[in-house]
């Protein structure tokens, strides 16, 4: 199943039950990394992912993480941190990559203030405070990827507070890619563009989703094989030097 020398690294990948994270998750795993991957609602999924890469001769657990409950942050740190010792007889953990999200399509006018605080908690707060609580188990050199979303960049209606959040959270790459420089912990952002996953309710009707092929250079929509490719890729030391950078894969979107 290997197939680079990073047998011995550990990432930490949340919401990697499906979509984006679970490519995320499997294609770590075909690289030699073990992962400790987390779903939120549904523990099958999240199972079912950890299995298929037990089964294909890489090592993974799953746990339950909810983005939104920050008072159980703790908890989930010693679960890891258990985990860690007992599966890898290790007490850090490598690479980070916070990949859970949600978004719910809302024009300005209709936003409340329940939509817009969960959106913040599990898009930014939640991250913000997973992030600081989970850094003094990272060994030093490590790394973490934020995955922020091409809307950070480009406006539709519908996703003001979603967009502003993951534009919100590259700012916050940068602060991070600072404070822990001192620990050599490189901070990168990777912003998928339209992504064929269940995210959000899904892309829509056919003529939708032409549309959205239509603004991309590509031609096509993104699966989540094409973001789990890259951020695979970038859990390796081949990427050393790239720091507090912002990548997009989103097949050239809105150029
Ligand atoms: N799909 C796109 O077009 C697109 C584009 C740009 C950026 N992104 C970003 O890519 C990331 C992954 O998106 P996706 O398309 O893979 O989404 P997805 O298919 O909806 O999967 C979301 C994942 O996050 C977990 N999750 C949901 N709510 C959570 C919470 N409150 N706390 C912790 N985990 C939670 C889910 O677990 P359960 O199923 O167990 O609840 C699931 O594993 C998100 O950050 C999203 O903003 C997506």
């Amino acid at each position: 199943m290997n197939t680079t020398n990073q047998q011995s690294k550990i990432a930490l990948v949340t919401g990697g039950s499906r979509g984006i994270g679970k490519s995320i998750a499997l294609n770590a795993a075909k690289r030699g990394i073990g992962v400790l991957l987390t779903y939120n609602s549904n523990p099958e999924q999240g199972k079912a992912v950890a299995d298929e890469i037990n089964k294909n001769g890489g090592k993974a657990v799953a746990l339950q993480f909810d983005s939104s409950k920050v008072g159980t942050f703790d908890d989930f740190v010693g679960q890891v941190g258990q985990v860690l010792k007992k599966e890898w007889n290790r007490d850090t953990f490598d690479y980070l990559v916070n990949n859970a999200g949600i978004a719910q399509r809302t024009l300005i006018k209709d936003t409340t203030e329940d939509i817009f605080d969960q959106l913040v908690n599990v898009n930014f707060k939640g991250v913000f405070f997973l992030t600081q609580k989970l850094i003094p188990l990272m060994a030093d050199g490590g790394e973490i990827i934020n995955i922020s979303s091409g809307l950070a960049r480009f406006a539709f209606p519908g996703v003001a507070v979603y967009g502003s959040l993951k534009a919100a959270l590259e700012g916050l790459t940068r602060y991070f890619a600072k404070e822990y420089a001192s620990r050599k912990i490189r901070v990168n952002t990777v912003a998928p563009g339209a992504i064929d996953t269940e995210f959000g309710g899904g892309k829509g009707d056919e003529a939708h989703r032409q549309q959205i092929a239509s603004m991309t250079a590509l031609g096509r929509l993104g699966e989540a094989e094409d973001v789990g490719l890259l951020v695979a890729s970038l859990l390796s030391d081949d990427s050393r030097f790239v720091n507090a950078q912002r990548i997009e894969v989103g097949g050239g979107i809105m150029i």
